[in-house]
């Protein structure tokens, strides 16, 4: 062939292309005028059609609990929803977010509500418009948690907790539509009462939690918008961390319209939180004498005893509103703390053996102390208790010593209040004043 007639044939080509071009546009037009489906369409409808039902088929559920992991069960991206990694910048908090578009725009779907073991139930990824068959397409901003604990632990159920506030605070303060609670991937339907008014004075709603009760074990669930936390407060600043307690006291506050929560002339709260049975006084009457004795040399200061399993969470709040000073036996009660201004004191007592026996655990509050603000001033450890039938250091005593009652040391005991209280007077002096509850508490 010569060269022109390549290029003549070429030229035919592009001519023909474009002749079949503005013709299939044209019967577009026409076929969209007439509005009756042409074969064309019916073609690329089938077509699509076929590709949704393989999209939809393709949706690849995994167990939410990964054996392969279970020697590391919170190390990494951990056993639940191993296949997944959580976003994490510097000093916030590691949480996972469907749909962004680093999974491609697609959104989290979970199945099944077993409530012993979590390989029966599981997870994976959707496009929305390919949902998995009968899926149920939940609405709005769904939390997702993983506690390795027990949620009606109030020091872990607030740990599980605290960092969708953190998430609350970064991203606009989404509010959750519902919540849904897994332990080791099991389904759980409740947690501890204080943690769920907590929840709800904090994000202004009250907490649902779904368990999936509604729906058969085959049916999969998927989320609109979903927050996925499996690392409490894993990763965060302190300076974050402290954010998310500064906002949970503060919208506490609001939701029990506490205000500043002080009575004129009250110069220093002292309060204590009393415990019955397990890690009780062995004489409180003695005890509440001591501190009540050092509270008495200073002007402006006011003892308060309250037990708070007999108070409401209101009186809680507006209770430790006005504190300075809680004094306390190691204990869910000492978690109250968080709802004091910041820069407060916390004094802490154990029974004979927790030290050498009790483990990391017993440092749950000084840990919780640092993390909303405030200052633990130290434990006081009673030398004396039951007596165990085995050497003091043997780890069998533990289940002696858990529960044991705890007696005073007169001397000490009023060194120690002496000490706080002076230390707090100086501190009162040389820091700016708390704001009072104002607004939404940051929120815009
Ligand atoms: C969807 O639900 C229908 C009616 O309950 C049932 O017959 C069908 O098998 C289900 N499909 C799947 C894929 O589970
Ligand atoms: C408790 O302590 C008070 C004051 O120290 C004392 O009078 C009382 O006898 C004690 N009670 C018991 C049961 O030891
Ligand atoms: C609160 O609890 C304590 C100890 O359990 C009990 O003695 C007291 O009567 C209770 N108070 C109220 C108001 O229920
Ligand atoms: C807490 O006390 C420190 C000094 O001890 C002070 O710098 C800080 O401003 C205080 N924080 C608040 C919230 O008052
Ligand atoms: C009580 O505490 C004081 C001061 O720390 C100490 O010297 C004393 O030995 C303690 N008494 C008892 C009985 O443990």
């Amino acid at each position: 062939m010569k060269k022109r007639d390549i290029w003549s044939s070429k030229l035919v080509s592009v001519y023909l292309i474009a002749m079949f071009v503005v013709f299939l546009v044209v019967w577009q037009i026409q076929s969209l005028q007439t509005s009756s489906t042409s074969p064309w369409e019916t073609f690329v409808t089938e077509e699509s059609a076929s590709m949704a039902t393989k999209l939809r088929e393709s949706v690849t559920f995994l167990p939410l609990k990964d054996l392969r992991y279970a020697g590391v069960p919170m190390k990494g991206h951990t056993w639940f929803m191993s296949s997944l990694y959580d976003m994490h910048e510097q000093g916030e908090v590691q949480y996972q977010e469907f749909p962004t578009e680093a999974t491609g725009g697609r959104v989290l779907c979970l199945r099944g509500h077993n409530r012993h073991d979590g390989l029966w139930n599981s997870y994976a990824l959707a496009w929305p418009d390919t949902l998995p068959h009968n899926a149920t397409l939940m609405r709005g901003i769904t939390f997702v948690s993983y506690n390795h604990y027990d949620y009606h632990n109030i020091w872990h159920g607030l740990s599980a907790m605290m960092s969708f506030v953190a998430w609350h605070i970064k991203r606009q303060c989404g509010v959750p539509e519902r919540w849904i609670l897994y332990h080791w991937g099991e389904v759980r339907s409740s947690m501890a009462p204080w943690v769920t008014t907590l929840l709800a004075a904090t994000f202004g709603v009250p907490v649902k939690i779904e368990d999936f009760e509604r729906l058969d074990d085959d049916i999969p669930a998927c989320f609109e918008r979903a927050v996925v936390m499996r690392h409490n407060e894993g990763g965060m600043s302190t300076e974050r961390r402290m954010e998310v307690y500064d906002l949970m006291r503060c919208r506490s506050r609001m939701f029990c319209e506490v205000g500043s929560g002080r009575d004129e002339g009250l110069k220093i709260g002292m309060t204590m939180l009393m415990r019955d049975g397990a890690r009780s006084f062995k004489n409180a009457s003695a005890v509440i004498g001591i501190f009540e004795e050092e509270c008495r040399r200073v002007e402006g200061c006011r003892l308060m005893v309250a037990y708070p399993h007999n108070l409401s969470f209101c009186e809680q709040v507006k209770l430790m509103s006005s504190t300075d000073i809680v004094i306390s036996a190691h204990g869910a009660q000492l978690s109250n703390m968080i709802l004091m201004d910041r820069n407060s004191s916390v004094m802490e007592l154990f029974p004979k053996g927790w030290k050498e026996l009790a483990g990391v655990g017993q440092y749950v509050y000084h840990w919780l102390a640092s993390w909303s603000g405030m200052k633990h001033e130290g434990a006081w450890r009673d030398p004396h208790g039951a007596p165990c039938p085995y050497p003091d250091h043997d780890r069998r005593c533990m289940s002696v010593f858990k529960n044991g009652l705890i007696g005073h040391n007169h001397t000490y005991f009023s060194e120690w209040a002496r000490n706080v209280i002076k230390d707090l007077i100086w501190r009162k002096a040389h820091q700016d004043s708390y704001n009072p509850v104002s607004g939404l508490c940051g929120c815009p």
